[in-house]
Parts: C-alpha cells; sequence; structure tokens
C-alpha cells in the first residue's frame, strides 16, 4: 500500500520522562483552508527541541519544529501557491502544551502554508530543512518587533548622512540565528557587526557581517563601542542570551534609544541600564496561537503575528527565488529517529558550532 493512504504514522514524542520515544499516531488532516499536510523528508534541530521539554513537559506532544517535505493535500485557500507535490520548508511548534500534535518530527504534519518557503530545485530536501523557518522567523520577530527596524530587503533602510549604514550588533554571528540576522540585515541596508570565537569568525563574514569581535575577549563590548561603533549603536540582537553577552551588548549599545533584543529570557538583575528597551521575541507566536508556556514565555493569541509572519514570508521567499538567501551549513545526522535523539544529544553537550544538524526521516533506518 502507498504511504500516503496509511492511516497512520511515526513520529518522536515527549516520553513521561521527558526522554524522546517513538510512537504510532494517526496522520494529521486539514483543519483550515489555508492549511496543507506534509509528507515530510527531512528535519533540521534546534536547541528549543531539548529546552522545551525540559522547561515546560508535555508527555505526548510530538516534538520538532524545522521541516522540509512535500504537500501531499492543500486547503481551498492553499491549493493556488500550495498544490499537492509543492516542495516545501518551514517550522511549527514542536513539543507544544497547547497542541501535542504539532511537532515536525514526524513522518506528516499539517501547517498553515502562509508561513511556507517554495523550495527551488536546486536545494537538497536537508539543504530546505536546515533553511526550515525558525531562522528567518526569528529575525523576523526581533527587527520587526524587538528592534523596530524599519529596512526590509525589498526596502532596505537608507545611509545616514554621512553614506553609512546603521549599524546592529548581532551577539552570537555564529549561530543558526546569527547567520541568517547577518544576511537579512545586510541586505535590509543595516551593517551587521557580530561576535564569534576566532574559529566561526571566518563563516559570520562570509554571511554578511561586516566586522567581527571576539566575544572572548574581556573588552569586547568596549571594543563594539569605541572602535566599531563610534558609541552610536542603538540596536543588538543577542543569539547568547548570558550574563556576558548582556554585558557586552549593554556596553556596547550607545546612550540614546537603545533596544535589545535576547532570545532567551534575561532576567532583571542582568540588566544594567535601565535605559535600554529589552524585549524577547517568541518564533512559535508567528502562528498566532496562544503560547502556553509559564512565566515570560507565555504568549496570548495574536493573529496581528500571523499577518507580521505572512508578509515577512513573502520577503523571504523573494530573496530564495533570488538565489540570495542560504540556510546555515548543514550537518547530517543519520539514523531518522535515533539520529534525531543523537543530534539532540550532541547539541545539548555543546559540540555542535556553527552547522545546522539535519535528519533525513524518508531513509529505511529506524530506531
Ligand atoms: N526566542 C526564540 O523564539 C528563539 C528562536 C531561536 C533560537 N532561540 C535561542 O537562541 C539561542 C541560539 O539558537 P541557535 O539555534 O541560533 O544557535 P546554535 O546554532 O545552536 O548556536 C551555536 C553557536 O553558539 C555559539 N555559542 C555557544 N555558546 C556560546 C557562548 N557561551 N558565548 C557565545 N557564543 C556561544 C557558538 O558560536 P562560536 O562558534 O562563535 O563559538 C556556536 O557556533 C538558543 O538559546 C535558542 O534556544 C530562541
Amino acid at each position: 500500500m502507498s504511504p500516503f493512504l496509511q492511516e497512520t504514522m511515526d513520529c518522536l514524542v515527549q516520553s513521561a520522562s521527558g526522554q524522546p520515544q517513538t510512537e504510532v499516531r494517526v496522520k494529521p488532516g486539514l483543519k483550515a483552508p489555508h492549511d496543507v499536510v506534509v509528507h515530510v523528508s527531512a528535519v533540521a534541530l534546534n536547541p528549543t527541541d531539548f529546552k522545551s521539554p525540559a522547561s515546560n513537559p508535555t508527555p505526548g506532544a510530538i516534538m520538532g519544529c524545522d521541516f522540509m517535505g512535500t504537500v501531499i493535500s492543500a486547503g481551498t485557500a492553499a491549493d493556488k501557491d500550495f498544490p499537492p507535490a509543492t516542495r516545501v520548508c518551514g517550522f511549527v511548534h514542536g513539543s507544544n502544551p497547547g497542541n501535542p500534535e504539532t511537532g515536525s518530527f514526524a513522518e506528516y504534519l499539517v501547517t498553515d502554508s502562509r508561513l511556507l518557503i517554495r523550495v527551488p530545485d536546486s536545494w537538497t530536501d536537508l539543504e530546505g530543512a536546515a533553511f526550515g523557518g525558525v531562522g528567518w522567523g526569528t529575525v523576523a520577530l526581533a527587527m520587526e518587533l524587538s528592534l523596530q527596524l524599519q529596512g526590509r530587503p525589498s526596502k532596505p533602510a537608507p545611509p545616514r548622512d554621512d553614506g553609512s549604514r546603521i549599524p546592529v550588533l548581532v551577539y552570537g554571528g555564529a549561530t543558526a540565528t546569527g547567520t541568517m540576522a547577518c544576511q537579512i540585515l545586510s541586505m535590509s541596508g543595516y551593517q551587521p557587526i557580530a561576535t564569534a570565537s576566532s574559529s566561526s569568525s571566518t563563516l559570520v563574514l562570509d554571511y554578511g557581517a561586516a566586522a567581527v569581535v571576539p566575544y572572548a575577549s574581556p573588552t569586547c563590548g568596549e571594543t563594539l563601542r569605541d572602535k566599531h561603533t563610534g558609541g552610536n549603536l542603538r540596536h543588538a540582537l543577542d543569539c547568547i542570551s548570558s550574563p556576558e553577552s548582556v554585558k557586552c551588548c549593554f556596553t556596547a549599545l550607545g546612550r540614546i534609544g537603545a533596544r535589545y533584543a535576547g532570545l532567551d529570557y534575561v532576567p532583571d538583575d542582568w540588566r544594567t541600564r535601565k535605559a535600554i528597551k529589552v524585549h524577547m521575541p517568541l518564533t512559535y507566536a508567528l502562528h498566532g496561537h496562544e503560547i502556553k508556556f509559564k512565566g515570560p514565555y507565555h504568549r496570548d493569541a495574536d493573529p496581528s503575528m500571523l499577518e507580521l509572519g505572512s508578509r515577512w514570508r513573502d520577503e523571504m521567499q523573494g530573496l530564495v527565488d533570488a538565489g540570495r538567501l542560504r540556510p546555515h551549513p548543514a550537518r547530517e545526522v543519520r539514523g531518522k529517529w535515533k539520529g534525531i535523539v543523537d543530534g539532540l544529544e550532541m547539541m545539548k553537550a555543546g559540540e555542535v558550532r556553527g552547522q545546522k544538524l539535519v535528519v533525513a526521516l524518508d531513509g529505511k533506518d529506524s530506531v
């Protein structure tokens, strides 16, 4: 029997102990006009895939966010742009306390087509998975909501009076989010100035950073402030959100109108300068649903987030079609479900630097 006709699928879920385990579930179906059902061929791993089960345990929830696959059925509002057989990549909210069925570590998923990217024929499935959607979605939210930057790839910010570009600090330029931010900021008319280790600085420059400062330097913040931005830095995207990264960003930011986007929660006592506006973008929010996380990670349902995400999706599709945007360097982990579990352990151990772990799901092997 064709796998498309089967009513069940394999997937990777949180067990009661929090460890991932494979399970058989009913295949998801269309629920809304903009939905598509995707046959998932490859996935990419994100730190949230091991952090969320620890911070918001949801036994039985399908894990995973980024995916690549092929549309097998489309709702009435999705059918024109995403007919069956379209290769797509995107992101869903895996390990979701509000809906345990939405993860990408599954043979099939259903998702809103307004956040999907059509994948060019020249990209492999693993490259499509590495592109996913968490990366660009995070940068979109950080630029528009957290940092309130007006430039877009389709309408770049104009240069300043002296002809220079507005600098934006990307702390953690070698993260998957960081290389996406450097590319998009640069195409949006800004000058990305990044931090990275010495072994990753070439990568970060290659993805569009105008300069890279070693974050290990005890004077990282002062160097960014005095040498690279002349005390005029107003925007910092912190992809690390540690006490050291916050200190560096807060030192580098200038006196007037400074905004800081931290990808993880930054406690009040790390914030040494109260005048800096701090905001944490939460990428799951782009789906418009309530995020049923605890504390500062909770978000109310907000349909305007889906509108924001959809606008940025259009920007990203244009760049992808024009060959101007590329995924973080992909590194395959073999072994299907076991490959995902192994990859998450590698990430937890800090063994993954400057690479996006990707796993093929359409192979024959399994745990
Ligand atoms: N709020 C949200 O919605 C959201 C969305 C996406 C990601 N995140 C969070 O953002 C963070 C980054 O995620 P990601 O997937 O982009 O990262 P990633 O690709 O997993 O990051 C790997 C890189 O992190 C850098 N790094 C690790 N420890 C560091 C430290 N102590 N100081 C400075 N750099 C360090 C390394 O850079 P070098 O090679 O230069 O050493 C390494 O190459 C994670 O905490 C993730 O949970 C949040």
